[in-house]
């Protein structure tokens, strides 16, 4: 694996295996690898020649109050964990060499950023979209996979290919969890042990909403007020950020529970705040 730090090295790299024909693909990441991100670079090595993994906290895309400086990392651990998956690139530019210092042209979607994550992130997903759109830029890869755990990104970046006609295809993988359910995120790390062991509650609520409209249940506000009242109880010391159900392409609030309806949800936990969701089809 080759561990390409320059901008023009990895778009120099790129275009020369397209040149000779080889599919590329891209797994943008921030770091700190578990399973999950391994998950994404499995699926994408089965689908490219040349895989890229971009490992890259992106600053544009942290509020100010944010975590930023303590998110975890581990370079080494993830250099072991990429090259065990087989990537053929891991891209990992210094932090000032993504941006110049009068950066001035943003990629937004507003119309799919301004709720959920949007909402008690400002500015978020114009940081994310505007670091996904240079990666693929720099890349321009055929195939790029992205996790359905954060679905809002996921249908943004989709939106944004489309109406940008960015020849890429974007691939969703499943949400990869503990054993216990809880979804793997970089950010667990920070959960204390009492915290980690009240968090798969998370995912036991949202499995709990598909039983309600299993059993008949369609109304929305009715779903998101069972859904407070389980994590008063379970999660007594979490504080919920928000609990929605939203179309899962417009990620618009839905009143009604209808054949596909997402329900996503974000709790802060001690210094965590986790994100994760669940697809009903009825
Ligand atoms: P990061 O949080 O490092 O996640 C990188 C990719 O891994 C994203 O596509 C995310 O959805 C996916 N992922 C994380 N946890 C997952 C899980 N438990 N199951 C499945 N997929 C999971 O998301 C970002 O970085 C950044 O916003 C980025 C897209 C790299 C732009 O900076």
């Amino acid at each position: 694996m080759k561990i390409i730090k320059n901008l023009n090295s990895l778009q120099e790299q790129c275009f020369a295996w397209r040149n000779q024909g080889l599919k590329v693909g891209l797994v943008p990441t921030m770091g700190f690898f578990h399973d999950g991100h391994q998950a994404l670079m499995r699926q994408a090595r089965g689908l490219c020649d040349k895989l890229v993994v971009s490992l890259f906290l992106n600053p544009t895309q942290f509020g100010e109050n944010e975590d930023l400086d303590k998110y975890p990392h581990d370079f080494d651990g993830d250099c072991s964990k990429a090259e065990a998956q087989g990537v053929d690139v891991l891209f990992a530019p210094a932090p000032q060499s993504m941006y110049h210092e009068n950066h001035a042209t943003w990629i937004d979607v507003p119309a799919l950023g301004s709720n959920l994550c949007g909402a008690s992130r400002q500015g978020h997903f114009r940081g994310v979209c505007t670091v996904v759109t240079k990666l693929f830029m720099l890349t321009q890869p055929e195939i790029a996979v992205f996790g359905q755990k954060d679905w809002q990104q996921l249908a943004i970046i989709r939106r944004m290919v489309r109406d940008l006609n960015i020849p890429v295809e974007i691939i969703g993988h499943e949400i990869v969890r503990e054993p216990d359910g809880l979804a793997m995120s970089s950010r667990n790390a920070y959960l204390t042990k009492d915290e980690r062991d009240v968090a798969p509650a998370i995912r036991q609520g949202l499995l709990k909403v598909i039983s309600k409209v299993r059993d008949g249940e369609r109304n929305a506000a009715l779903i998101k007020h069972f859904l407070q009242e389980e994590y008063a109880a379970t999660l007594p010391t979490g504080k919920v950020d928000y609990i929605e159900a939203v179309d899962p392409a417009d990620i618009e609030p839905v009143e009604t529970i209808s054949s596909s309806t997402l329900v996503a949800v974000a709790i802060r936990l001690g210094k965590a705040r986790l994100i994760d969701n669940i697809l009903i089809e009825v």
